[in-house]
């Protein structure tokens, strides 16, 4: 397994870092920890977590995958091997101050969030969306409280807009305060534009490390969907609504001809694609099982030609379709 420096911090993550978004909802406790073992096996060292997940499963509720995953760091004793992520903002009840960004819910949920991991630090504190109710000092002062005490170590900001990066960056200096040092975007072949358009150029100038989200989309770049049929997961209905396009179709075409060429699968091509993002610092993989995790990973090991490269740009570019709606 390769590691790279996330951002501009001396933290080092594994090139995949594993989702949990499914835990507690498609993927009952048991199995969870299956492949939180073969993931930790396999030399990823990085688990993304969020203290909403996975809330809407049948049966579920805000804070399943951390209790999952707290359950298993104490029962295999392997908190020092691995680099721990988790996020805050979503609603965790119906309580007014029960989400967001303020000072109040941020010292709340983080003491919740380090009960279910039954841990007593976490390594990269993630703004799961920004809050517009909030003024970004607040929340970029309650975090280098929490930075202060040893409690976290880095802080990251996903889902947001280069703008409010930037404003936060421009914040968190003039108040002498800890800054994101990470961004936590969707990327894929399948939505590119707003990362590569907008975000880039601010993730560049500011060194900031990227783990990126949604590198299959959601099961789309999977080749299992087709215009008629949807496969057989729990997450169908979401992948249609977010993916089916003719383009998307497109692109899963050509990455059935790219796999063939390579004796690879079509997510594995998906994913060694993102790969070849150098300014990605490491995606983070959605698996369900043990299996999908295998053969996700054999994407590490392809090496895609210049030429495949260039028919996936080319298939999913967005720099022509900008330059039509001009
Ligand atoms: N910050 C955020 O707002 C945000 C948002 C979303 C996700 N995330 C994080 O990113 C992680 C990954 O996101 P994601 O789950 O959307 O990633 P993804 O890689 O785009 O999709 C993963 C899904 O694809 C299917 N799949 C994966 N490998 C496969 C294989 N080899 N063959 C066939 N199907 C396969 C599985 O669904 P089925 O088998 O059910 O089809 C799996 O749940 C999440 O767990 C979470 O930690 C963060």
């Amino acid at each position: 397994m390769m590691f790279k420096k996330l951002g501009q911090t001396g933290l080092k993550i594994s090139r995949f870092v594993l989702g949990t978004m499914q835990m507690g909802w498609i993927v009952n406790e048991e199995d969870s920890h299956k492949l939180l073992d073969a993931a930790l096996e396999a030399g990823i060292n990085t688990i993304d977590t969020a203290d909403i997940y996975s809330k809407w499963g049948d049966g579920s509720y805000p804070g399943k995958s951390e209790e999952i995953i707290g359950g298993w760091i104490t029962d295999r004793g392997v908190r020092e091997d691995i680099v721990l992520a988790t996020k805050v903002r979503g609603d965790m009840s119906d309580r007014p101050n029960d989400a967001g960004l303020s000072r109040r819910h941020i010292m709340n949920a983080f003491e919740g969030s380090l009960g279910r991991l039954n841990t007593e630090w976490v390594d990269i504190y993630w703004s799961h969306w920004p809050d517009q109710d909030t003024p970004m000092e607040e929340t970029l002062r309650a975090y280098t409280n929490l930075i202060e005490s040893g409690a976290v170590h880095y802080i990251g900001a996903s889902n947001h807009t280069a703008a409010e990066i930037v404003e936060s960056l421009w914040v968190s200096d003039v108040n002498g305060l800890e800054r994101y040092e990470a961004i936590q975007p969707s990327y894929s072949l399948a939505r590119r534009r707003d990362f590569e358009k907008h975000l880039r150029p601010v993730i560049e100038k500011y060194g900031l490390g990227v783990t990126s989200y949604s590198p299959l989309g959601g099961g789309f770049l999977t080749g299992k969907y087709s215009k008629d049929k949807l496969p057989d997961s729990k997450r169908a209905d979401t992948t249609k609504t977010r993916y089916f396009k003719d383009r998307n179709f497109r692109i899963v075409d050509t990455l059935k001809e790219v796999a063939a060429a390579h004796d690879a699968s079509i997510p594995q091509i998906a994913l060694a694609w993102v790969l070849t993002q150098n300014i990605v610092t490491a995606p983070i993989v959605g698996a369900n099982s043990p299996e999908q995790l295998a053969e996700n990973l054999k994407a590490l090991e392809l090496k895609l030609t210049d030429d495949d490269i260039n028919r996936l740009n080319e298939v999913s570019d967005w720099v022509e379709m900008d330059d039509l709606a001009r």
